[in-house]
């Protein structure tokens, strides 16, 4: 069969800074000049979806598409990292499941607080960190019937979301999982060798396309994880972003970050309780 014949190009100067500069406007990623073989391995993939004849013409394809096309959600899957996986740092989950659920658990068996959380996973992937949240609510929340739980998961990627919605991860994704959540709140399918999480945890779960670099709307919410996104931002993204999500968060809310993501210096209005764990003021 013939090659087509971009299928060993590589992009060009003017090609490369034309397509970091549409990522960073449409995400606040940034692409440097490091990434030219990898941009054009991922963009190929959309040459070959769309039908395009070169970078060059799914370039000028892109700039005339409004913002809500589908193409842009597959575009911007494509050159982004979606690695992720459930129970993804463990002292987080200590501290969301061990913590923060135990003690809202106590305070609303003594009347204390009503049973309502609203969680947002922002930039989730493939939805894993919004189902091992749900996981550790269902865990750790007595009486879990009488709760009104929701998980939203948002995320840039047009396949990840979709991914998210399915609900079934690989074992490599639930290497991590505690045997016992694994048993309680997962199936195995033995032929695929995959996972598909239970009702329980999907009833609290949504999920759908957003950008961070917009503002999310709606209530706010008591927890906001919002982890290994910001390290693909320079300093003026991240201060946008982390304004929309500041936002997002009810008075003495948490946002839990990874530690290397270099949020200190540019949150304000928050305490900070570890490297990782902030809470609003
Ligand atoms: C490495 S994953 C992190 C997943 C998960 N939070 C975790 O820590 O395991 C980064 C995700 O950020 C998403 N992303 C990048 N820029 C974004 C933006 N501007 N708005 C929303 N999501 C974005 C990507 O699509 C990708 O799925």
């Amino acid at each position: 069969m013939n090659q087509p014949p971009w299928s060993n190009s590589v992009l060009s100067d003017p090609l490369l800074d034309g397509f970091a500069a549409l990522i960073y406007a449409q995400s606040g990623i940034r692409v440097s000049e490091h990434k030219r073989a990898l941009l054009s391995n991922r963009l190929r993939r959309r040459l070959r979806a769309t039908g395009e004849q070169d970078f060059s013409a799914y370039f000028q394809r892109l700039r005339s598409l409004p913002a809500h096309d589908p193409e842009w959600g597959h575009f911007l899957q494509e050159v982004s990292t979606h690695e992720t996986y459930l129970f993804r740092d463990e002292a987080h989950w200590q501290w969301f499941g061990g913590v923060f659920a135990a003690e809202h658990s106590a305070a609303a068996r003594r009347g204390r607080r009503t049973r309502q959380l609203r969680v947002w996973s922002a930039a989730c992937s493939t939805g894993d960190e919004a189902y091992t949240i749900a996981a550790c609510l269902a865990a750790r929340l007595s009486d879990l019937d009488s709760w009104k739980l929701e998980i939203l998961g948002t995320d840039l990627g047009a396949e990840a979301i979709a991914h998210a919605e399915r609900g079934v991860f690989s074992a490599r994704s639930m290497r991590m999982v505690p045997p016992v959540y694994r048993r309680r709140f997962f199936e195995e399918n033995r032929r695929e060798g995959t996972w598909t999480a239970r009702p329980v945890l999907r009833r609290m779960t949504a999920f759908r396309r957003h950008n961070l670099m917009t503002p999310l709307g709606g209530s706010p919410f008591d927890v906001v994880f919002l982890k290994n996104v910001l390290i693909y931002f320079d300093s003026a993204s991240k201060r946008v972003v982390l304004e929309h999500v500041a936002q997002m968060l009810t008075s003495g809310g948490y946002l839990v970050c990874g530690a290397a993501e270099g949020v200190f210096d540019l949150l304000s209005g928050f305490d900070r309780i570890q490297p990782w764990l902030y809470r609003k003021i």
